[in-house]
């Protein structure tokens, strides 16, 4: 369904169904109400008309023709009713009283006990007004003269009961109030499982839904924490599967680099024992890496900004003759909810990557409206060759400078950056920019 209109939370659409719905009912019994008003109002009207027309009827029929004009004169009916008399059947351009409602009042004359001496009607005419605002009634006297009364109607007030109207607005609030009420507790369900969901994407040790409250969302709550749990031990199994190859590896290098000492070739044995440092260093940054992952250090607010001139300084203080080429450039402050030491590995290691290969950072702090903090950490070198850019977050993937250039890395510094930003909910990506150099990028949910 495409309407302009038609918002988009769940809660509004079902409360505006629901609160559309309720005003149908809520006009459909309206009108009902109305209709029997009405109907009611003009049936007592035409009852009391026709009780005060039979009344001078009566009366004038038991006068004697001589006197008749003076007693119609002195009639008093009330102010809404005139009479007169004449010799022949009212003429009015009035048209004729629509039939339904003519019969309504004949019949009520006819049900007016008229006692005696009796009188009959001989004959009768009745004229109403356009919407009832008029009637006139003609009746022949029994010796041939007319005796005409003209009705004054008052019009019809469907509506006119203050109570009513208090009691209708009171309902129909109280009735929306109620909805409205009932459609958020219905939807927070809805709301608290993409929480749920949110809070996992970020930390898999995130706590569980609570599995409480009605059926289906207690259901959905424990699927949900089942989910999660099978996705903790997935996740488990994996790193301990890692450092298990880990360590194992350590014992079988130290016992190779034991006897790597016995090579008589000196280079040949310089070169082994290099070899086996560098393994020795990507199994301890392995181990280190699943060391990382188990620990399970809490998520709580940090400045961002302090942490980023910080790991500066120290990157400065390491390298003085770079201190001119670091520089940061965002807000003095900036509020993020993450695990400070993990952030801190993933920022030093991108810092550390630019100012090794790219001999400069430029660390720039922004806030992509109000839901990622993004971190970009440019420099002015080499690059990385485009064919590569896909592999650099592969574990153990040097490049080829790098490994001349005796920086010290074993290949693992981003893909533990990527996975670590990962379990915030956030990345990293890593860019060249079109001016030279490497742009790496961090986004960090808020
Ligand atoms: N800013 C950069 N400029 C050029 N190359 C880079 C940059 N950052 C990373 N690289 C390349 O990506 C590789 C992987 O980086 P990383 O995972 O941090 O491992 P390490 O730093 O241990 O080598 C590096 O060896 C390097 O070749
Ligand atoms: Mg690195």
């Amino acid at each position: 369904m495409k309407f302009r209109f038609w918002p988009r939370s769940l809660a509004t659409r079902t409360a505006l169904v629901l609160l559309l719905g309720l005003a149908i009912v809520q006009m459909a019994g309206l009108t009902i109400h109305a209709l029997d008003r009405l109907d009611v109002q003009r049936l007592g009207q035409a009852r009391d008309i026709a009780i005060r027309v039979v009344g001078i009827y009566r009366t004038v029929a038991l006068t004697d023709p001589e006197r008749r004009a003076a007693v119609v004169a002195d009639l008093h009916r009330g102010p809404d009713l005139q009479s007169s008399l004449s010799a022949s059947p009212p003429q009015v351009d009035l048209p004729a009283m629509p039939v339904p409602e003519q019969r309504l009042l004949r019949i009520n004359m006819n049900m007016v006990p008229l006692g005696a001496p009796q009188v009959r009607w001989r004959e009768l005419v009745i004229y109403g007004g356009h919407g009832w605002h008029k009637a006139i009634i003609g009746m022949r006297l029994p010796d041939g003269e007319w005796v005409n009364v003209t009705a004054e109607l008052q019009p019809l007030r469907p509506w006119h009961s203050p109570t009513f109207l208090g009691a209708f607005v009171l309902m129909t609030v109280a009735a929306a109030v109620l909805t409205l009420w009932a459609v958020r507790r219905l939807i927070a369900p809805v709301r608290a499982l993409a929480e749920a969901a949110e809070a996992l994407g970020r930390d898999v040790n995130a706590a569980p839904l609570p599995e409480a409250g009605p059926t289906e969302v207690a259901v959905a709550a424990v699927a949900f924490n089942t989910m999660a749990g099978r996705i903790r031990r997935f996740v488990q199994d994996r790193t301990e599967l890692l450092t298990a190859i880990g360590h194992d590896l350590r014992t079988p290098i130290t016992r190779l680099k034991l006897r790597a000492e016995f090579v008589d070739d000196d280079e040949l044995r310089v070169k082994i024992l290099a070899d086996l440092e560098e393994l020795e260093a990507m199994v301890s940054a392995t181990l280190a890496f699943g060391r990382d992952a188990r620990t399970t250090e809490p998520v709580s607010p940090l400045d961002l900004a302090e942490l980023l001139r910080t790991i500066l300084d120290e990157t400065g203080d390491a390298n003085p003759d770079m201190l001119d080429k670091l520089r940061y450039d965002g807000p003095a402050h900036m509020t993020v909810r993450a695990r400070s030491l993990a952030l801190k590995r993933v920022l030093v290691n991108l810092v550390t990557n630019a100012v090794n290969y790219g001999g400069s950072a430029l660390v720039r702090l922004s806030s992509d409206g109000e839901r990622m903090v993004v971190v970009d950490i440019e420099d002015d070198g080499p690059g990385i060759p485009p064919g590569d850019l896909d592999r650099v977050f592969e574990p153990f993937y040097r490049g080829e400078p790098s490994r001349n250039r005796e920086t010290g890395g074993v290949g693992l510094g981003l893909p533990i950056a990527r996975n670590i930003m990962r379990a915030h909910g956030g990345d990293v990506t890593i860019a060249n920019r079109p001016s030279g150099g490497v742009k790496a990028t961090v986004t960090l949910p808020v």
